[in-house]
């Protein structure tokens, strides 16, 4: 161990890994900008998404503002063999695959009153099941990679409890305990793993889920820094979490939500 008067200075941000990353969800939202912000360092991408023509319009953008290889797969992450053959295709289509960041996922699911077992196990599906399913699809090509690394979005509704949405608070938790798991895995190849839980992001989901009226007011009152978060704010953080940045960093999640969930201000305001 060198002492801290020998160890070495430390160095200027290190060159991100070069290697291929798969977005799912990144025709839209959090997991275009993850893409977005990927290709801004030149690593190649694959838009893994369920909406074809999105995936195909995000990948010609990524190519053309930021001139990396880009590809764009129609895929469901819900449907085993479909990700399985999305794997086999990508490896075809990227130079490498050194990374995954999951995004793809839909809000909403029903309350316990209109409890709904296929919304409950599409929810699971899509948000939780469908990470050790790509990895073990591509994880020949992480332990080849050197840096390699992955992403799950999550969410500060992990972290909270909501009636309106007991599916989709329950698969975001998983999501949190399975990537502690895997990151304990996937640790003797070298892969990284680690989680993001947004706050309220300004993505097509949330205009969806959260339109204007006093719920949002209320939601915006209630974050430290006053606004709801913009894509590219989680886009860098997650690249971080992809560098060799964050080279020590796995079985962590990061919290990206203005200070939400730390705030202890009261609704309404007291006095
Ligand atoms: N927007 C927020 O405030 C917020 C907050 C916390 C967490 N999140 C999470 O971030 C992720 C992205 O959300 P967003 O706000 O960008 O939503 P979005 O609707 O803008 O994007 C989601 C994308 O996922 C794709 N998708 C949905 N189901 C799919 C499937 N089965 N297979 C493949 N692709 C599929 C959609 O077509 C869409 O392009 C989700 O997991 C969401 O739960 C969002």
């Amino acid at each position: 161990m060198p002492t801290p008067d020998h160890s070495p200075p430390i160095a200027p941000p290190r060159a991100s890994p070069t290697t291929g990353v798969i977005v799912t969800g990144g025709a839209s939202g959090l997991g275009l900008a993850c893409a977005e912000a990927l290709a801004a360092v030149g690593r190649p991408v694959a838009v893994w998404d369920i909406d074809a023509e999105q995936a195909k319009a995000a990948a010609e953008r990524l190519r053309g503002v930021y001139g990396v290889r880009a590809a764009a797969l129609a895929v469901d992450v819900r449907d085993v063999e479909a990700v399985r053959a999305a794997c086999r295709q990508t490896r075809d289509l990227l130079p490498s695959i050194g990374g995954l960041v999951h995004s793809a996922g839909v809000g909403g699911g029903g309350g316990i009153e209109g409890f709904d077992p296929e919304a409950w196990d599409s929810a699971i599906a899509v948000h939780v099941r469908a990470i050790p399913l790509i990895v073990q699809g591509v994880i020949e090509d992480l332990r080849r990679q050197p840096g390699s690394a992955v992403v799950a979005m999550a969410s500060m509704q992990a972290r909270l409890g909501d009636g309106r949405l007991p599916a989709y608070t329950a698969a975001k938790g998983a999501v949190l305990s399975l990537v502690r798991s895997m990151a304990d895995a996937l640790a003797p190849d070298g892969i990284r793993i680690n989680s993001v839980s947004p706050g309220m992001m300004q993505t097509p989901m949330l205009e969806r889920a959260m339109p204007q009226g006093p719920l949002r007011e209320a939601t915006i009152a209630r974050t430290m820094l006053g606004r709801f978060g913009e894509p590219a704010e989680v886009g860098r953080v997650v690249r971080f979490l992809m560098s060799d940045e964050a080279s020590y960093v796995t079985g962590a999640d990061l919290l990206v939500d203005g200070g939400y969930l730390a705030s202890a201000r009261r609704f309404p305001p007291p006095g």
